[in-house]
């Protein structure tokens, strides 16, 4: 099977080619290192992937990319590269989104829309919910409350337009908060667990209660994979962790792992931020499969011995 990743140099999508190769595929890969965090990251992120024989890279941005070699002759195509983050989606940054969200996704449909492709698997957010009734449900009103959701949610649109009028085998998965080694560090376990071991104060935007859906690494690349194998198209299919759990509860779980005191300075909730978030899995269940299987204190154990060598730490 051959297929191509894109934003392979990210959290997500490097975990995805490793699974992929390890299950003896031919992975192309493709990303342009976007300054939303530091290319040094990205780089160690891809370290094992190029000492695969069956993994080949290319870096570039994918609107400007001549793709015409690198997609000749691919099965699925996973597209995962993205402008991520809510925080930063407001003001002048919007551009940056719909630029990385919205016409790479399109300029990527348009390119394979003739080919035999065997799934175009896209990925998606829970950020489109907005502040949904709980637990969310893939037919919910969509109503995103930031402007990185708004982009998430146009690019589902997008697939859903490419599925209907070129019967392109697309599926959607919407993850819900990714976490593990390599997590983004941006994200709220890698910004708490690097400051618990460096014991620095920990800021938390609201008061701790709000609770989101975590889902283990090593799930949403499993998920991933079965959404490419899986005879389902144009479905878009939840990936949660299967619990919902407050910031604070896993304050305390962090805290047991490390056995250290968390200093925590609470200040004002982020425009943007969702306040709950909750998978409803049982379509991913029944279309999938799926079944999340690490919990979240064994995920957590996990992200922290990561963080807890050098490398991962600059
Ligand atoms: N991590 C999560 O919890 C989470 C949750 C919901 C959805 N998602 C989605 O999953 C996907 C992967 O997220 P992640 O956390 O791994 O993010 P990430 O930032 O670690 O990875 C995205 C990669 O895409 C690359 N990229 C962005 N624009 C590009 C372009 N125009 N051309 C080429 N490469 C480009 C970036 O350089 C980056 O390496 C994204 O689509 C994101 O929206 C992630």
């Amino acid at each position: 099977m051959r297929a191509l990743v894109t934003g392979v140099a990210g959290f997500i999508g490097s975990h995805l080619a490793e699974g992929l190769l390890k299950l003896g595929w031919e992975v192309r890969a493709i990303d342009s290192f976007t300054d939303y965090y530091s290319r040094k990251i990205k780089e160690n992120n891809l370290k094992n992937l190029k000492e695969n024989k069956n993994f080949s890279f290319q870096e570039g941005n994918l609107l400007e990319l001549d793709l015409k070699k690198t997609l000749e002759g691919i099965d699925y195509l996973f597209h995962l590269a993205a402008q991520p983050g809510v925080r930063k989606s407001w003001g002048k940054n919007f551009g940056i989104y719909i630029r990385d969200n919205i016409a790479v996704t399109q300029r990527l449909l348009e390119e394979v829309k003739e080919f035999p492709l065997k799934k175009f698997i896209l990925a998606s957010s829970s950020s489109v919910y907005g502040e949904s009734p709980l637990p969310m449900r893939e037919d919910n009103v969509l109503r995103p409350i930031s402007p990185y959701g708004i982009t998430k949610l146009a690019s589902e649109g997008l697939g859903y337009l490419y599925y209907k009028a070129y019967k392109m085998p697309v599926i959607t998965l919407r993850y819900f908060t990714v976490y593990g080694p390599r997590q983004r560090p941006d994200m709220a376990f890698h910004r708490f667990i690097k400051a618990l071991l460096n014991d620095k104060e920990i800021t938390i935007y609201g008061d701790g209660n709000q609770t989101r859906d975590f889902t283990y690494i090593s799930d949403a690349v499993e998920a991933t994979i079965k959404a490419a194998w899986s005879e389902v198209t144009g479905e878009i299919i939840n990936i949660g962790g299967g619990a919902q759990v407050t910031v604070n509860e896993t304050l305390k779980i962090l805290e047991e792992i490390t056995n250290k005191k968390i200093k925590i300075r609470y200040i004002e909730k982020q425009k943007g931020d969702v306040l709950h978030t909750s998978a409803n899995i049982s379509k991913a269940k029944k279309l999938l499969n799926y079944q999340p299987k690490v919990k979240l204190r064994e995920g957590l154990e996990k992200e922290v011995a990561w963080l807890a060598t050098a490398k991962a730490q600059k």
